[in-house]
């Protein structure tokens, strides 16, 4: 409540009134009252630049100037306040009632007349300020609440972006200790996305709902995940389930993100020419984030140690992906995989194996 007093006390107020005399007077009836900043003008022409300066709580406004009148003038000032609550006042000669009518029906809060009745002033001024305290509070509290829910938006998306990448992480666990590959993996979706022409917010996308792909790799026994060697002819189907254990794993949301990491499990394995698993799709059949995945997530597997194999040097890899553009890849995306090679590479870089894990 007290706050409130301060408030109205240090409320930014402006006088506009082409007679001094008018001016002068109404500024010592506030100064005798404790109101701490009036402003006085005379020339109406110089309020809108005040007015955005100042930011005027209280405009007490005479309505015959000359050049400007006080109609005018509150037009515009009103106009300024698109839509906030800004007090003018107006100030009419007694007997002229025509003018206090139409200042009131274009919005004047309210009216003093002159000769000015000090106590009439003071308590016309402090009503219309303590209406003006209670729309800036409510202001405040209604901005401290959208900034509340922004704060707790963001954090739900941080901590969203946390789970995700945790989960991507719990994915390759066990056959990749660092969790490299799903970044370096990803990393390059995106780039190669970019590279794509398929913007930004599909770049962002894919960043973080690619690293999921083989999350499904938790369901596979370590006998098989693990095997020193290649798998036979069973151990290549159970291994191949690992799609179906992922789409269970992450299940089915309206969510862009997780319904995109969807995509990309079920399509990772899929083959351009229709050879890959589990549906065997074909071509533009594919999605086009399981198109990208299929040539990141290969190419970072050959290039990287596997229990079954050595790493290849990266030519070799890049041999690969050629010969099997057309085949197992789509042979556009290949070119433009190779025409983005620096970054790749300098992705590999940054997130070799032997990097600090997070
Ligand atoms: P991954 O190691 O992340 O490999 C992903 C994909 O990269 C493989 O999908 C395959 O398309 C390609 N790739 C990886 N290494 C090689 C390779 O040495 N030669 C060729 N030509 N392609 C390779 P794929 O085949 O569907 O395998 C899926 C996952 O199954 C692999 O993920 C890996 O975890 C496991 N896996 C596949 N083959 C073997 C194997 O012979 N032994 C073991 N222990 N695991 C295997
Ligand atoms: C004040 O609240 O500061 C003065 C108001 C009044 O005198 O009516
Ligand atoms: C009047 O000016 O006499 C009446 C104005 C009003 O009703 O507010
Ligand atoms: C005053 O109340 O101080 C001034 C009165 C008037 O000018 O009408
Ligand atoms: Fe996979
Ligand atoms: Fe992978």
């Amino acid at each position: 409540m007290s706050d409130q007093l301060d408030a109205i006390r240090n409320a930014r107020i402006l006088i506009v009134d082409d007679t001094p005399m008018n001016v002068s007077l109404l500024e010592s009836i506030l100064a005798g009252a404790g109101y701490t900043s009036v402003t006085g003008l005379t020339n109406p022409e110089l309020v809108f630049d005040l007015h955005r300066q100042m930011d005027f709580d209280l405009v007490l406004l005479d309505i015959q100037m000359p050049r400007l009148d006080g109609f005018a003038v509150m037009k515009q000032l009103i106009e300024m306040a698109g839509g906030d609550y800004l007090p003018v006042l107006v100030l009419t000669a007694s007997t002229d009632r025509s003018t206090r009518l139409r200042a009131l029906e274009l919005g004047a809060k309210d009216y003093l007349t002159k000769p000015f009745e000090r106590l009439e002033v003071l308590h016309r001024i402090r009503n219309l300020l303590v209406v003006r305290a209670q729309y800036r509070e409510r202001q405040r509290q209604s901005e401290q609440l959208e900034q509340m829910v922004r704060d707790r938006t963001r954090e739900l998306e941080r901590t969203r972006l946390e789970i995700i990448h945790r989960l991507s992480r719990a994915g390759e666990y066990r056959d990749n200790e660092t969790g490299m590959h799903v970044i370096r993996m990803s990393k390059g979706c995106q780039r190669l996305a970019l590279a794509a022409g398929l913007g930004e917010a599909f770049g962002e996308l894919i960043l973080y709902a690619s690293p999921m792909h083989d999350v499904g790799k938790i369901g596979i026994p370590d006998r098989v995940l693990l095997k020193e060697g290649l798998l036979d002819p069973d151990e290549r189907a159970l291994m191949q389930r690992h799609v179906e254990i992922g789409l269970s794993i992450l299940g089915s949301h309206a969510d862009d993100l997780l319904r995109m990491a969807a995509n990309i499990v079920e399509s990772h394995h899929e083959r351009w020419d229709g050879h890959g698993y589990p549906q065997g799709l074909k071509g533009l059949e594919i999605p086009i984030e399981g198109r990208i995945a299929a040539i990141c997530d290969v190419f970072d597997a050959l290039t990287s140690r596997r229990s079954y194999k050595p790493a290849w040097p990266v030519p070799d890899a890049i041999a690969y992906l050629r010969k099997h553009a057309g085949s197992h890849f789509d042979p556009e995306l290949v070119d433009r995989f190779i025409g983005i090679l620096s970054d790749i590479l300098e992705i590999r870089r940054e997130h070799a194996d032997d990097s600090p894990g997070e």
